[in-house]
């Protein structure tokens, strides 16, 4: 790759948003590469810009990081991914995204449901929740799609 098509880190960062902090972090954790010069300066391809748009917007829906990871290793290093590549990812992706869609409709609609938590708070929760029957069912508000009832990527 000609050097005159490879980003420094300032540019990267002043272009993406995110600060050269989180760019050497994400490097460290395998989700990008870089090339050093003579001086030992990272050098980003252009592409890596479309790896840290897709970073973030995983990160923003809540996907963990070993799974955006995952994602980003089915994509070529040393050349520029196409759109056959990401086309790739995306389809292997589109199951993840769509139980991801189906969950925040569902978190949308449920706010002023019952969403099964063990309150007992609301009129509703006597029809969809007498005597919290759904507690047999396990932890967490039972009726809220599992992927809104799992321990976020944080752990907390
Ligand atoms: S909303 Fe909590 S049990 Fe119904």
């Amino acid at each position: 790759m000609d050097a005159r098509d490879l980003l420094t880190i300032g540019d990267v960062a002043h272009r993406s948003g995110f600060p050269p902090s989180a760019l050497r972090f994400y490097e460290r954790e395998g989700l990008l590469r870089t090339t050093r010069t003579s001086g030992g300066q990272r050098r980003y391809e252009r592409s890596t810009l479309r790896r840290l748009a897709f970073i973030r917007a995983a990160r923003t829906v809540g996907v963990g990081l070993n799974e955006v990871r995952e994602a980003l290793d089915r994509l070529p290093y040393g050349r520029t991914p196409t759109k056959g590549d990401w086309t790739r990812l995306s389809r292997a992706w589109r199951a993840r995204l769509d139980e991801q869609i189906v969950a925040l409709v569902a978190l949308r609609d449920g706010l002023d449901s019952c969403i099964g938590c063990g309150c007992l708070s609301l009129q509703r929760c006597r029809l969809y929740n007498p005597e919290d029957r759904v507690a047999a069912g396990g932890p967490g508000a039972r009726l809220l799609p599992p992927l809104l009832r799992r321990t976020p990527a944080q752990g907390v």
